[in-house]
């Protein structure tokens, strides 16, 4: 009989304890996550009675699902890693644990390959207050390599889990759920357009049996990485399943001694989606993004995109400006059209100055008016980017990325960002017009996916932003990418908004919003109120509808206000100082998704951190299966405190709504049993239409 020794280790918060064991010196592998462990707990027992029974047709023991899974040790899946030497040998490395580090929140696991001479470092570090546990596996050799695949460090996954919901989507059509059954064999996905992509946010959410937005258990992961992912969530033979999450394969082209996977967010929640939800929406708020001004109000914007497109006139701008401060804007930013010979979306990429066409006397004279209307500043960029009709690509042809014949992305290519040259041309453009005038604000915009992914791009973009975020440090950056091309926590922890759509109607928004909220929070989501008729959809929706909608989120305004009529700016005015009312501690609360038993409604309670307040918005997506509306059950408040509920747009009730519902009269006040349990019958409404609720602690 082979003698055993097992040595485990464990991380803890209140929420969740994980704990890893190494068996033999093996590379440790996941034996327990899930609710806190009593702290006597013998890890010993759990990794001994995690261990699979072995019959007919197996191997006489089952492999370990360890942080890195070893194609040598007969591991049945995917491998956590695959490398070969500088000559293009493939490497099977086998690895030996070396050292754990344990401090009060982290392990730093080494694990060491003495015939491959390698070393596998996995640090897992959890965050006490949010609960995300944070994880970054990297690769060390005395000789370059290449690498094919590096996933960070592997997490086991539930067995009594139906189905893995992840992230798809398109332009104008953003955070699209897709629910996968678990089946035998893999869930791929993998991004290798070079760019986060509407199409691949690189998240995943794995429901335990029956979990819903507010109950049961689920796993979340976020791959916080710009420059494309590969997903694995695969069911083993044996039923065991993995997710490998790491930057899409083969993105590292140059051999290195040494390589790094990006940062894999997890947590674990026994409060249904929401409780993952919340972690993510904290973490990325209170720890991952960088805030410019932290404490200060987030700002109401005014973005003059779907107002002018490129026809800019110093006028007309000021113009606008003037009725949106009047809505109640405080930031005004100039989207594209204002630099090179930028008429169209066909030239003047790369050519960052200031057209003198459209501004004969500069910038400055526009930026002057919105500051003394009490508005700061911002200005649209797309730094990646480059024109054949420019003059840069004119200088430089070989500044871009790609084959010369490839296939153009709204008539441009995109710059080569590896190459030094290229970082500080744009830097110094960049730098000079945020030197020249008091600039609070960049749309860092990213239109095109790349002619073919490349880590060097994406740490090249990074560094570009890092150095702009050192000099300027005032200056806000919103990500954007046709909309929401560029979202994920690697862009966030160098920018602080994201632009989530380009689809400004605000029924696509109210569904995207809600689905975002799985990972983002309110401060860093833009959401602004369109035209009437909306440019992306040729939707017609009311004012009410679309400034609710916005004001669910960092609310903002994209219309020309020359269209609205005298209804339409009172609502605005309306819902907008509503905004800034309450705007302190909205920025700062959780977001959780309702269990709507309407399906046609859209519903989300946003709470205070303190529990004292939360507010509901109920958006009807649909007409509704049933001829009455069906109550709506509120979450996470205190079963026994009492709460005034009301109907804050009231007086928005439809002549059909017929009954005398409480609501419509005035406040209720009940306890957090009876709003949780029984819920709220809300009006009757018409599709298209939101109501909100505010509610107050007694
Ligand atoms: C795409 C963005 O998503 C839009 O909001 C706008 O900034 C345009 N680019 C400008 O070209």
């Amino acid at each position: 009989m082979i003698q055993t020794t097992t040595k485990t280790w464990r991380l803890d918060d209140a929420r969740q304890t994980l704990a890893i064991a190494s068996t033999n010196d093996r590379c440790p592998q996941v034996i327990y996550w899930g609710p806190p462990l009593p702290a006597g707990e013998d890890l010993e027992a759990i990794a001994g009675v995690s261990q699979l029974d072995v019959t007919g047709g197996m191997l006489d023991a089952n492999p370990d699902l360890s942080l890195c899974p070893e194609a040598a040790r007969s591991f049945p899946g995917q491998p956590g890693m695959i490398v070969r030497d500088a000559a293009g040998e493939r490497l099977l490395p086998k690895f030996k644990l070396h050292d754990v580090a344990q401090d009060d929140t982290g392990l730093v696991i080494t694990c060491e390959d003495a015939v491959n001479r390698l070393t596998y470092t996995a640090e897992m570090r959890i965050d006490p207050e949010t609960h995300v546990i944070v994880m970054q596996a990297r690769l060390n050799a005395d000789r370059a390599m290449y690498l094919h695949w590096l996933a960070a460090p592997v997490l086991p996954a539930p067995q009594n889990s139906d189905d893995m919901i992840d992230v798809a989507g398109r332009w104008c059509g953003e955070f699209q759920l897709n629910r996968t059954a678990w089946s035998a064999g893999i869930r791929y996905r993998e991004n290798r357009t070079g760019r986060t992509g509407h199409e691949h946010f690189p998240g995943l959410i794995v429901p335990c049996r029956g979990a819903t937005n507010t109950a049961g258990s689920a796993y979340a992961f976020h791959y916080g990485w710009s420059g494309g992912r590969r997903m694995i969530a695969e069911e083993l033979p044996d039923g065991r399943c993995q997710i490998q999450f790491g930057h899409a394969a083969r993105m590292e082209t140059a051999p290195s001694k040494e390589f790094r996977t990006a940062i894999l967010y997890a947590v674990y929640s026994g409060e249904g989606l929401n409780g993952c939800a919340i972690s993510f929406q904290r973490h990325l708020r209170d720890r991952v993004v960088r805030w410019t001004t932290p404490g200060t109000p987030r700002p109401v914007h005014y973005n003059c995109w779907e107002a002018v497109y490129f026809d800019h006139d110093v006028p007309t701008l000021k113009d606008i400006a003037t009725r949106a401060a009047a809505l109640g804007a405080e930031r005004f930013v100039l989207d594209d059209g204002w630099f090179g010979q930028r008429d169209d979306d066909t030239s003047s990429l790369s050519d960052w100055e200031v057209d003198p066409r459209k501004y004969p006397e500069g910038l400055g004279p526009l930026i002057d008016h919105v500051h003394e209307l009490g508005m700061s500043f911002g200005i649209w960029f797309e730094p990646e980017m480059i024109n054949p009709d420019s003059n840069l690509h004119r200088a430089h042809p070989d500044w871009a990325l790609g084959a010369e014949d490839q296939i153009l992305g709204r008539q441009q290519k995109a710059l080569n960002m590896a190459l030094p040259e290229v970082r500080a041309f744009l830097y110094e453009r960049i730098a000079a017009l945020l030197s020249a005038h008091p600039i609070a604000y960049i749309k860092w915009d990213h239109n095109r996916v790349l002619p073919q992914p490349d880590a060097e791009q994406t740490r090249g973009s990074y560094a570009l932003i890092d150095q702009l975020r050192a000099d300027f440090p005032h200056v806000e950056i919103e990500s954007c990418a046709s909309g929401g091309g560029r979202i994920d926590f690697g862009t966030l922890s160098r920018t602080q908004r994201v632009w989530l759509s380009d689809s400004n109607d605000a029924l696509e928004r109210l569904k995207m919003q809600h689905n975002a909220a799985l990972f983002l929070p309110a401060a860093a989501t833009g959401s602004h109120v369109g035209p009437r008729r909306c440019h992306t959809s040729g939707r017609i929706l009311d004012i009410e509808f679309c400034a609710w909608v916005a004001a669910q989120r960092h609310m903002g305004f994209e219309m020309d206000p020359r269209e609205l009529d005298p209804r339409e700016t009172e609502v605005l005015k309306d819902v907008t100082s509503w905004w800034k009312d309450n705007r302190n501690w909205m920025m700062n609360a959780d977001i959780m998704r309702l269990d709507s038993a309407d399906p046609s409604v859209i519903a989300e309670q946003q709470s205070a951190r303190d529990g004292h307040r939360f507010v509901v918005f109920a958006g009807k997506a649909g007409t509704s299966a049933q001829i009455a509306p069906r109550p709506l059950q509120l979450t996470r408040l205190d079963s026994n405190a009492r709460y005034r509920v009301s109907l804050r747009n009231r007086g928005s009730a439809a002549a059909l709504s017929r009954g005398t519902l409480t609501l419509k009269d005035g406040p209720v006040i009940l306890t957090g049993t009876a709003l949780m349990h029984n819920g709220l019958a809300l009006p009757w409404s018409f599709p298209e239409t939101m109501w909100v609720l505010e509610g107050e602690r007694l």
